[in-house]
């Protein structure tokens, strides 16, 4: 069970083990449309699967991460540390996928709360963390490298991501929360899309027979679709920059097949 390497601000780290039980036993290729750093994903390590974001340092920093965690890695390794090194490096706009790699992971690592959030203009502007722990050391960047191995990986909408699902597949659904995005431009602000969009696609995968898991702040998503079944979780999301906004928020799982979990709850 691999950890991955990235923080992430509505990571899903904390479920896995409850993710991991809702699980279908068996299926084909694992879909994750919303990957950010795809905790269950790493955890899981599926034969055969596909990872889609519509962050474009996330998709470039998981693919040079396959393509060579070494020379990532040491790249990293000579990045100085420091809040005037975070803010100098911030400022940097690195021409190549490597460096451009190496910038997104250092920032990811020392920012406040592994918060991705940029300004209108697409520009990071998260303010250095305290007591963001070290860098993952190159053992680990290379075991999340080996999980990597079988994964397609997609800049893409979730729209995109979701046409090459097969019946037999299984997705993942994690979308961000849309207050968050629209407002405090968490994950950026690009690509917004209306709740509809995804509720029409979960409807359209599942009239297809596709086994699917979702997590969400409301129970919304699946409402109305017969077989979801749905159990509120209560998790601490530390997504917003001032503490007022760090409340517990209910979070649902929701799936719509045969799971272990359907008889720990029902
Ligand atoms: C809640 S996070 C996923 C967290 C992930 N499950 C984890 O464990 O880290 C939601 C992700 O959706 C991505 N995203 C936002 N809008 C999207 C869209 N239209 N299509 C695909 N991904 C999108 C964001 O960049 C972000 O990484």
């Amino acid at each position: 069970m691999s950890r991955g390497v990235l923080r992430w601000a509505g990571s899903k780290r904390a479920l896995v083990p409850t993710l991991m039980k809702c699980m279908p036993p068996k299926h084909r290729q694992y879909f994750e449309p919303f990957a950010g750093s795809a905790a269950l994903f790493f955890a899981c390590e599926p034969e055969g699967a596909t990872l889609g974001d519509t962050n474009a340092d996330l998709i470039n920093f998981l693919d040079q991460l396959k393509s060579d965690p070494t020379l990532l890695h040491c790249s990293i390794a000579e990045m100085p540390i420091g809040k005037e090194h975070y803010y100098l490096i911030r400022a940097s706009r690195p021409a190549d996928a490597l460096a451009r790699a190496a910038r997104f992971a250092y920032l990811n690592r020392f920012c406040f709360n592994g918060l991705y959030r940029t300004n209108r203009s697409g520009e990071f502007n998260v303010p250095a963390g305290k007591n963001t722990g070290r860098m993952p050391s190159l053992a680990m960047y290379k075991d999340a490298a080996r999980v990597l191995l079988h994964a397609n990986l997609k800049l893409a909408s979730f729209h995109e991501t979701l046409r090459d699902v097969d019946s037999g597949d299984f997705v993942y659904l994690d979308p961000p929360y849309p207050t968050d995005r629209q407002t405090y431009g968490e994950y950026g602000y690009s690509l917004p899309f209306p709740e509809s969009d995804l509720k029409d696609a979960i409807s359209e995968l599942h009239g297809r027979g596709v086994r699917l898991m979702t997590t969400y702040p409301t129970a919304d998503l699946t409402l109305g679709l017969t077989d979801f079944r749905t159990l509120e979780m209560r998790t601490l999301r530390q997504v917003a920059s001032k503490t007022a906004y760090r409340r517990r928020r209910p979070e649902y799982l929701s799936w719509n097949y045969d799971a272990q979990l359907d008889s720990l709850y029902y």
